[in-house]
């Protein structure tokens, strides 16, 4: 499973990065306006920082407009990917990109019949919204699954981004479910290391290590 880290704020994404723990980034307009900076320097950093996908959303909600910021976004820089809101102007704009080669990434996906609209448009990468379908007793896990075996019974080749993660327990069900990439909050990212037993293990070690007065 790859993992995208979803924020706009180039600190967190250059300390993740230096784990060796990243395979790309997801922006969305809430995400840059909590930055406060300009969309394009935001995307163009990120884009320095990371060498895989970076997803950037565009504003547009018609098909005209929608091309226009997808061309604008996707000069930036080769790794950007296009995110389109699953709107049938989104879907039109995502078959036109994906035909001239610009990834795309199709995203605010509730249901598996949108997800097999978006496959069927071309998109590189679907993101169903886990957390969100959560917030509204819907159960997201089960939607990724469906999404699953749909593309898996005609061979679909877009890739399931879990998207709208709150914490570690929808990584690890994500994963059990077959998304190809969970896209993570920096904080979740980083609680996905930590367990009790750990720390405890560690602490005792310690202790016993230093009791032998050895150094390495
Ligand atoms: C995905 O690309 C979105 O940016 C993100 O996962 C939305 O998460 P939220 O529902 O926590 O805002």
């Amino acid at each position: 499973m790859q993992f995208f880290v979803d924020t706009a704020q180039a600190d967190d994404i250059r300390e993740l990065n230096g784990y060796g723990l990243l395979d790309g980034v997801t922006t969305n307009p809430s995400l840059i306006a909590k930055s406060g900076r300009d969309f394009r320097t935001v995307v163009g950093e990120i884009c320095e920082i990371v060498d895989g996908p970076v997803s950037a959303e565009v504003a547009a909600l018609e098909y005209e407009g929608m091309l226009r910021e997808a061309r604008t976004l996707a000069e930036i820089a080769d790794n950007v990917v296009v995110k389109l809101p699953l709107t049938l102007n989104g879907l039109k704009a995502c078959r036109r990109l994906s035909g001239d080669g610009i990834a795309t990434n199709v995203t605010l996906c509730f249901s598996a019949n949108q997800a097999l609209l978006a496959a069927k448009a071309g998109a590189t990468y679907v993101s169903p919204f886990i957390g969100r379908l959560d917030d509204i007793n819907i159960d997201g896990m089960a939607l990724i699954s469906d999404i699953r075996a749909i593309y898996d019974n005609y061979d679909f080749p877009t890739k399931i981004l879990a998207a709208s993660i709150r914490h570690a327990n929808h990584v690890k069900t994500a994963a059990l479910a077959g998304a190809d990439v969970a896209t993570i909050p920096p904080g979740v990212i980083r609680g996905l290391a930590n367990h009790v037993l750990t720390d405890k293990g560690l602490e005792q070690f310690l202790s016993d290590w230093e009791s032998t007065g050895q150094t390495l």
